[in-house]
């Protein structure tokens, strides 16, 4: 099974931890030794977002910002891979292409962001459909997919499993706040809806966590299950 995670900034390094670094490493590790052919799209997190808030703050437009932020998605890549013991590119994959050539050679495919005017999200759809993955399975700190932002609303309801469709039609109208709170970002859901690619978005803070969801399909977020996709023989067949 093809899996591309999508493992958000604030996800692997909240803060510069070498210790939680190595468990996500360890985690992915776990995968790759299951069988499973893994590809990984990291996240800028808050320093990226620092970043973009100083360079904003000193008159740089939105691709210079939006460059600032790949340089730093490229940043963590870096470090997933320094804590990578398993075969992998030595430098983050800058395109799909050298991605989808890191896994055709076995290795662990790590890349970041790869142009302006979108965020790692999307570039987790790309290289899902890209290399055609059987899952996208994005990382979060929340963990799933609600009717409305939770932090906001108490009343916001998570979604067990929902279409790529409804997750389009969800996620359109959130992304026309500034700040937006979609779950993930319109161009991704897009491409899922596109590529008909079966999704997971769920809480990866605990790396054990993104072991069960992406081995076993267990966890406590949100499957996008595109129409007449049956579950992984994987996810049936082990224990
Ligand atoms: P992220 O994917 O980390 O953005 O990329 P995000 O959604 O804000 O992060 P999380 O999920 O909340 O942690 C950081 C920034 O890098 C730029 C964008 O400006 C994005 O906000 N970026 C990233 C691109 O312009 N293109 C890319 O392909 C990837």
């Amino acid at each position: 099974m093809k899996v591309i995670l999508s493992l958000g900034g604030s996800v692997l390094a909240p803060e510069l931890s070498a210790d939680q670094i190595t468990a996500h490493a360890e985690a992915i590790e776990s995968l790759a030794d299951a069988g499973f052919e893994v590809g990984i799209v990291v996240g800028g997190g808050d320093v990226a977002r620092d970043y973009i808030t100083t360079a904003r703050d000193l008159g740089g437009n939105e691709v210079q910002l939006d460059e600032l932020g790949i340089e730093v998605t490229r940043l963590n890549a870096r470090l997933l891979i320094a804590a990578l013991d398993a075969k992998t590119n030595p430098t983050p994959a800058e395109d799909f292409a050298a991605a989808g050539e890191a896994l055709n050679r076995g290795e662990i495919a790590v890349m970041g962001g790869v142009t302006p005017g979108q965020t790692t999200d999307a570039v987790a759809a790309s290289l899902a459909e890209y290399v055609g993955a059987d899952l996208v399975a994005y990382a979060t700190s929340t963990d799933g997919v609600y009717d409305a932002d939770p932090n906001e609303d108490p009343d916001a309801i998570r979604y067990t499993t929902m279409s790529p469709a409804e997750l389009v039609e969800l996620v359109v109208p959130m992304s026309r706040d500034a700040g937006s709170s979609a779950p993930v970002d319109l161009l991704a859901a897009k491409l899922i809806e596109r590529a008909g690619i079966r999704g997971i978005v769920f809480d990866g803070t605990d790396p054990d966590d993104v072991t069960e969801a992406i081995l076993h399909g267990r966890h406590t977020g949100t499957d996008i299950i595109p129409e007449g996709s049956d579950e992984p023989e994987e996810w049936i067949t082990t224990e």
